[in-house]
């Protein structure tokens, strides 16, 4: 069922920072920042020759990723994001054998203009899954 890995996602305190140090100190290519207010962040993506690292920050008022960062202040490993083929197909056959998507079930639409749903950390060993249709 899971295809590529699409990307590793790092929720960080200040964009800009992580930006300059992903691009200035560690020499990668980092796109311009993409404000998701659907999702309540604020993304920009270090594109890599395998994969992309997704750098996030919160954007708006109950943002999900601002727990994490108050346990987590200085930035840490959110999620990864597996492709799968059909979205929908890859849900209700998790759903089937018990694991938990994260919200009201449905697809939304991620950062790639593509459907994306979230798995529950504690179904998958303490790491939030992403799955993304490719
Ligand atoms: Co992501």
């Amino acid at each position: 069922m899971l295809g590529r890995v699409n990307h590793i996602a790092i929720a960080v305190p200040d964009l800009a920072a992580a930006t300059a140090a992903y691009r200035d100190t560690l020499g990668a290519a980092v796109s311009q920042p993409q404000p998701l207010p659907e999702h309540g962040v604020t993304v920009v993506f270090v594109e890599l020759p395998n994969t992309k690292v997704e750098l996030l920050e919160p954007l708006g008022q109950d943002s999900p990723i601002a727990v994490f960062l108050e346990k987590n202040p200085s930035g840490g490993m959110h999620h990864i994001c597996y492709e799968v083929d059909d979205i929908l197909v890859a849900r209700d056959r998790l759903v089937a054998t018990g694991a938990r998507v994260l919200g009201d079930g449905q697809p939304k639409t991620g950062a790639h203009g593509k459907p994306v749903l979230f798995l529950h950390p504690k179904d998958f060993f303490g790491t939030l899954i992403e799955l993304e249709q490719a």
